[in-house]
């Protein structure tokens, strides 16, 4: 589904050009879910801005390639990046009020993804962001539809963004962190929410976050990425029971233990 190889990408500063992610590979294969998980600053952001072509203007990728579907996503104009952005990956980034324009009303947003990539009557349209908002448990989707983003609650907001990533039911899902804005009581919620719209479309998924008990329990795969690298990756029943790198199992060992059992049938005997 998606191969990332040698991935290496820098910034450019006042300070000289810094490398920010060096030599990243891993693999997100069909139907799978893959964490990425690693200390604040080890390159996880940096690592799915490079993949989806969003790094700021004075950052680069300077090497390796993002083969997704075929095609090597970093080799792409900038223009059909945007196509296959939209319609192909489906993107969450962590905070939702920066993914929602404030200015224009929810309905227009969705009119907008659309339009992007397959022309739909305006009613029709209606119809189907109602049905879509209503799948990610969005009460009053009408009312939704004619309100602005500061209306809603961040939980809320994000379930949007979840909706309209998920318009053009892409094959990939990459989600940064797609929580740690959100309250503490709605967080679950918004992981389960996402894990059943990848599940129900046989989506693959990539999970950037701090959490290990959320990898545990959401992921099949894990990447552990230290300063720019990936200091290991595999299957999270066998990384996990038996980390190979130090690293890794430093950050096993900072889980707080209540959660992490209940994360890990393995290792608590118990059904999750
Ligand atoms: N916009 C930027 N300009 C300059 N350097 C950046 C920029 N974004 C990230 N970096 C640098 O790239 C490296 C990787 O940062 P990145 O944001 O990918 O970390 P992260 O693993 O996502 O951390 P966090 O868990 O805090 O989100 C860091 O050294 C960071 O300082
Ligand atoms: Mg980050």
């Amino acid at each position: 589904m998606l191969r990332v190889t040698g991935l290496t990408s820098q910034f450019r500063g006042r300070a000289g050009v810094v490398r920010a992610i060096d030599d990243v590979t891993f693999e997100v294969p069909a139907g799978e879910a893959v964490g990425i998980v690693g200390e604040t600053g080890s390159g996880k952001s940096v690592t799915i801005r490079s993949v989806l072509g969003l790094l700021p203007s004075y950052g680069k990728v300077v090497g390796g390639s993002a083969e997704f579907e075929g095609t090597d996503l970093v080799k792409l104009h900038r223009n059909r990046l945007r196509e296959i952005r939209g319609a192909r990956i489906g993107f969450v980034a962590q905070n939702p009020f920066g993914s929602l324009n404030p200015v224009l009303s929810i309905e227009k947003q969705f009119r907008n993804v659309m339009r992007a990539h397959r022309k739909i009557s305006r009613t029709d349209l209606r119809d189907l962001a109602i049905e879509r908002l209503e799948s990610v448990q969005v009460r009053g989707p009408e009312r939704v539809l004619r309100g602005f983003a500061h209306e809603l609650s961040g939980g809320m907001a994000q379930r949007v963004v979840i909706a309209l990533a998920m318009l053009h039911d892409p094959s990939l899902v990459i989600a940064d962190e797609p929580t740690t804005a959100l309250d503490v009581t709605v967080q679950r919620q918004i992981l389960d929410l996402i894990d059943t719209q990848v599940k129900q479309g046989g989506r693959s998924l990539l999970l950037v976050t701090h959490d290990l008990g959320v990898v545990a329990q959401y992921c099949h795969r894990v990447v552990v990425m230290k300063s720019g690298k990936v200091v290991e990756t595999g299957l999270v029943a066998d990384v996990f029971t038996n980390p190979s790198h130090d690293y890794t199992r430093q950050l096993l060992a900072a889980v707080p233990p209540a959660p992490w059992a209940q994360a890990v049938p393995s290792l608590s005997g118990q059904e999750v």
